[in-house]
């Protein structure tokens, strides 16, 4: 064991470990393995500090009699000030990433794709762009009506919400009071969420615009009410002071803990049997195997695991793929790594008539110099608010949510939860999404997916635990993911045909039809134009779910049990998006949060 090395690493720079250990009001971070606490046992291991991780964490440990781990792979994010600053979400910050890929996707003309996973401290939570939304109604009733547990339904999850949710006035204390409705959000939870604070040129236009057509565009005065359809204004999860509220900043800062340990640097490879004739499998699975250069660390109550791939590499999984990539397998649940879906994401920029756009910030650095004055406020311009101006906001302020045609459920199925869950998502930017060319200046209009039909799945193909795993979430191979895609630039187009943006609107997205030519050209060639546009365009909106999907107790396909337990497997549960049976027609990061705020009351009762 290689322990006595780091310790004498250690020694000989007692700075550099000192200096390295941050103790935030709360959890005590750990760079070097050697720095734990010596001779402490922990009940709980959490492989993973991402949003589900460090949210466990913290609930587990309220409980002063559990002592509680967490390993995760990346450094600290806590005052990280690119973090802080929720319009940077717009920036690829890939030292946060672990860069993988996809494998080639037929369904997008053979291309691959960049696949976001986050690597850092508080995970997608630290980086994402922070939409607050939850999903429908219907979502949550299939997760009780699919894995048989009423615990999962919209009424019983209200608990969660409230655990999770606190909504705060928005920075600089606007009225936001006719932005949403009041009874459909809590004041009591962790994370703080608030309305827009900064007014974009474009929100009375897109709110005129809706207002103006009417129907399945009409204005929702809460998206979060359990019924999305319509179009609303954006929660975010952003504090008071136009600051990102993630799980580091909400789950690991408010009450001194000594039972709660994060160790970073620390990429969990698998988890390792002991024995244990009490189980049916004749083990069970509290040991975490990582790199540190450090074998393992035990967990006497249980170990909970984020990633398919962990599963997969500790020999959970599909006997005979684990077997031909050389892993030996120990349960046979061929679920594991598969369903995987994502949502296809297109940002679609149209050239704006315009010079009102958060564009300029992006690429001009006395713009960007002028908006962070602003946002720290009152150290710098005396009289300005903390967290004023553009970069206190995410990159849209408004979203909106459709069902697509009968005539295409009828065609196809529905791949919804139910009428209350819309299958595609449009939201407004201000400007372009990500870097904008270097000239012009843009109106995003942003087309998702939210429930999609294509399933991929997570394979590994070798027994390093560390070689990146096969990654495909199939985009677009279910033609119904296509066409209602199109379907989506018929609302998108129609919307934009509202008179509001009659002089606003210059240029279509390369690729993409004018307005005017949208509603006459030949709809033989609009379709193939448009189907060319998507299969060139689609990305991944960063919301996989599914490879570690829960089910019914007794199903014959799935991982989890409703409780999160891996199936026939002792001392394990997998308590993050990967759990979802299906996405919700949301962002997922709110769905995470309510999963972890259960299944942390399941675990304490459990071990009461
Ligand atoms: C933060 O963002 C600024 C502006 O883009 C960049 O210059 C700087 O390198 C970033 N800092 C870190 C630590 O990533
Ligand atoms: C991803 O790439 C960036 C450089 O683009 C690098 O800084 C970062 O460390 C990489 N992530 C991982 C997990 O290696
Ligand atoms: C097996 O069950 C017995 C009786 O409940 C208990 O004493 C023992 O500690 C259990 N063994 C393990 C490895 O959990
Ligand atoms: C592990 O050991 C290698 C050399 O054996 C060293 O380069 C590396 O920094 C060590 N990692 C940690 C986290 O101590
Ligand atoms: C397990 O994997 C093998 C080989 O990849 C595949 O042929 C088989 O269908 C899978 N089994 C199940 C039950 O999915
Ligand atoms: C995928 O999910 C569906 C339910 O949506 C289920 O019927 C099927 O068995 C699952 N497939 C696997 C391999 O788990
Ligand atoms: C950047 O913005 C400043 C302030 O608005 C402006 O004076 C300058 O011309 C801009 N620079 C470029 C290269 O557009
Ligand atoms: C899987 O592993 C085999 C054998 O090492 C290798 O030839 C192949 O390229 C790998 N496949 C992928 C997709 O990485
Ligand atoms: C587009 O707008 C024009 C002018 O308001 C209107 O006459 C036309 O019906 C609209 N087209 C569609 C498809 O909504
Ligand atoms: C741009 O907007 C101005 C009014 O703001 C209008 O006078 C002008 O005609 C518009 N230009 C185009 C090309 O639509
Ligand atoms: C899609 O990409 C192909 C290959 O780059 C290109 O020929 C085609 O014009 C693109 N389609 C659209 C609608 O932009
Ligand atoms: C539309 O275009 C297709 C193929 O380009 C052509 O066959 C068809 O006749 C056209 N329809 C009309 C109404 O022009």
């Amino acid at each position: 064991m290689t322990f006595r090395w780091i310790r004498s690493f250690c020694a000989a720079t007692v700075l550099l470990c000192l200096s390295t250990l941050i103790i935030s009001s709360s959890a005590v971070i750990y760079d070097q393995y050697s720095d734990l606490p010596l001779g402490k046992e922990y009940d709980f291991v959490i492989a993973g500090g991402g949003t589900a991780g460090l949210a466990l964490a913290s609930r587990l440990s309220e409980n002063s009699a559990f002592n509680v781990l967490v390993l995760e792979a990346a450094t600290s994010s806590i005052g990280v000030f690119n973090i802080t600053v929720p319009y940077f979400s717009t920036r690829n910050m890939l030292q946060y990433d672990w860069n993988l890929t996809t494998t080639v996707q037929s369904g997008l003309g053979d291309r691959w794709l960049f696949f976001p996973r986050r690597f850092i401290l508080g995970g997608s939570s630290s980086i994402n762009g922070m939409f607050y939304t939850r999903g429908s109604v219907d979502d949550f009733n299939c997760f009780a009506g699919v894995t048989g547990d009423d615990g999962w339904s919209w009424d019983n999850i209200q608990q969660y919400l409230a655990l999770n949710e606190r909504l705060v006035s928005p920075a600089g204390n606007p009225n936001t009071a006719d932005e949403f409705d009041p009874d459909v959000h809590y004041i009591g939870g962790a994370v703080d969420v608030s309305l827009p604070s900064f007014s974009q040129n474009i929100d009375s236009k897109v709110l005129d615009a809706a207002h103006e057509l009417g129907g399945v565009y009409s204005y929702n005065e809460d998206v979060n009410s359990g019924m999305p359809l319509g179009l609303g204004w954006l929660p975010r999860t952003i504090d008071s002071k136009g600051r990102r509220s993630s799980s580091v900043t909400a789950y690991l800062s408010d009450e001194s803990r000594d039972n709660l340990d994060v160790l970073v640097n620390a990429r969990v490879a698998r988890v390792v049997p002991t024995k244990n004739r009490n189980t049916t499998a004749g083990y069970s699975f509290r040991t975490v195997d990582f790199t540190q250069n450090i074998t393992d660390v035990t967990a006497s109550k249980e170990g909970v695991v984020g990633s398919p791939q962990i599963l997969l590499n500790s020999g959970i999984g599909n006997s005979t793929a684990l077997s031909a990539a050389g892993i030996t397998p120990l349960i046979d649940l061929p679920s594991v790594g598969q369903n995987l879906s994502d949502q296809p994401f297109i940002a679609n920029a149209f050239l704006a008539n315009t010079s009102n756009t958060y564009d300029d910030i992006n690429r001009n650095d006395t713009v960007l110099k002028e908006a962070l004055t602003e946002w720290l406020g009152e150290d710098r311009l005396p009289g300005v608010f903390r967290g004023a101006g553009p970069l206190g906001d995410t990159f849209a302020n408004q979203i909106s949510y459709y069902r697509v045609s009968e005539e295409l459920t009828g065609h196809y199925g529905d791949f919804s939860a139910g009428v209350t869950s819309p299958h595609l998502e449009i939201y407004p930017g201000n400007g372009y999404f990500l870097t904008p060319p270097t000239t012009g200046y843009y109106l995003s209009m942003t087309t998702v997916v939210v429930s999609p039909a294509s399933r991929g799945s997570i394979t590994v193909n070798d027994s390093n635990p560390f070689t990146p795993p096969l990654i495909d979430p199939g985009y677009l191979t279910v033609d119904f993911d296509v066409a209602a895609i199109k379907e989506a630039f018929k609302i998108l187009y129609t919307f934009l045909n509202a008179s509001v943006w009659d002089d606003y609107i210059l240029e279509p997205p390369v690729g993409l039809p004018s307005i005017p030519d949208f509603f006459t050209m030949n709809s033989t060639q609009l379709d193939a134009q448009l189907e060319s546009y998507v299969r060139n365009s689609t990305s991944s909106s960063a919301h996989p779910v599914g490879t570690v999907a829960m089910s019914a107790k007794n199903a014959s396909y799935g991982v989890l049990d409703p409780d999160l337990k891996v199936k026939g497997v002792d001392g394990l549960r997998v308590v993050d998006a990967s759990a979802f049976p299906f996405v919700t027609c949301s962002h997922t990061q709110v769905p995470v949060y309510v999963f972890v705020e259960r299944a942390a009351e399941i675990i304490k009762a459990s071990w009461q």
